[in-house]
């Protein structure tokens, strides 16, 4: 029997060959703190493509470098690094995935030397520091920023990109009126909080015309926070900007505590996918092929982000296939010795 987690999915002019999408993870790992790639990443990421990963997304790499959550994160801040990126890209591609690549700032949750920024001048806790008010100017900077990330990205030959709108960074400090005080077009009702996240799209779209994926944290577990009903307007307007997928993770906007468990943020993509009428894609402790190939199956999301499960087991595309009882296509060189 087929098996929709082995099947294709094509968004725009790319067809990635099943429905798993390997989360971004941030890996510390540029350690001569310039967000250059190093042979880990290589390793790596190639890895994850031989284990039969549809799409391979890149961790969170910084747009500028006070966006940056470590001074070890990735970077594509600068032409200097679209080259190291190129590599890792030819070997995710050279194994039949395709490869995509997160662009991130971080924010108030930058912890980096200098300045850090924000819509509203307020600290994520008491023990961090307190970002400064980002005047109109930056915001214009920022949003070029984003838009130079793209041109980048498209430059080094990845296939998707996704901005990350999520766990309380830059655009998720827009997004989230417990963050958002800010008294001009940048703030106030959703409308106004939605405004630099607009900006940005509106701006890539200029130098980008393959797939764009949002990332969003479509519950805030807070009083005052945005409900589900404005996740399901930004998916409309996302949807009528040309967002291809929604990516639904949740939290981390505020410290509150988020109740974990299997497949804790699959309602989130199930209710906008459905509300907004906009595909989405399901992340969060989803670790076996049964659980993948119901929430597809039972139009809950149309691609399944999995994160730690993949850093354990880079040939978790095997194992889920293997519960489903069914194959996939072996990796080449493994060809005697996979199924
Ligand atoms: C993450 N996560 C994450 N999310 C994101 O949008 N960008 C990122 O760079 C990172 N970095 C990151 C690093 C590490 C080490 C972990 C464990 C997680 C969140 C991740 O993509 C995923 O959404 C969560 O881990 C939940 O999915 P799993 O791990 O339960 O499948």
């Amino acid at each position: 029997m087929s098996r929709m987690l082995f099947s294709p999915y094509t968004i725009k002019n790319v067809t990635i060959k099943n429905r798993i999408v390997m989360s971004p993870m941030c890996m510390y790992s540029s350690d001569t703190k310039d967000g250059h790639t190093r042979p880990f990443h290589l390793a790596h990421y190639e890895a994850r493509s031989i284990g039969q990963v549809g799409l391979v997304m890149i961790e969170a790499t910084a747009v500028d470098p006070q966006g940056r959550i470590s001074d070890q994160d990735l970077g594509i801040w600068d032409d200097d690094h679209i080259e190291g990126l190129q590599k890792v890209v030819s070997r995710i591609q050279a194994h039949g995935a395709k490869a995509a690549i997160q662009l991130a700032h971080a924010g108030r949750k930058a912890m980096v030397d200098g300045d850090i920024f924000a819509p509203s001048a307020i600290a994520f806790q008491e023990d961090m520091r307190t970002p400064k008010e980002m005047t109109q100017t930056k915001i214009e900077e920022t949003i070029e920023a984003f838009k130079n990330g793209a041109t980048r990205a498209k430059k080094a030959g990845f296939d998707v990109i996704e901005l990350h709108g999520a766990h309380g960074y830059l655009i998720n400090e827009f997004l989230s009126p417990l963050t958002n005080k800010r008294k001009d077009e940048y703030g106030g009702d959703l409308k106004g909080r939605y405004m630099f996240l607009r900006n940005i799209i509106d701006v890539v779209k200029t130098v980008w015309d393959g797939p764009l994926l949002i990332r969003l944290s479509a519950a805030e577990y807070a009083e005052g926070g945005n409900t589900i009903e404005d996740f399901v307007q930004l998916g409309q307007w996302l949807k009528e900007q040309g967002i291809d997928l929604i990516d639904c993770s949740s939290g981390a906007v505020v410290p509150a505590k988020i109740p974990v468990f299997p497949g804790y943020q699959v309602k989130y993509a199930e209710t906008i996918r459905r509300e907004a009428d906009i595909p989405t894609g399901a992340v969060g402790m989803i670790t076996s092929g049964l659980q993948a190939e119901e929430i597809l199956r039972n139009e809950r999301a149309d691609l399944i982000f999995i994160g730690r499960e993949l850093l354990r087991n880079p040939y978790w595309a095997r194992q889920a296939a293997l519960e489903l009882n069914t194959e996939i296509e072996a990796p080449t060189p493994y060809k005697r010795g996979w199924n």
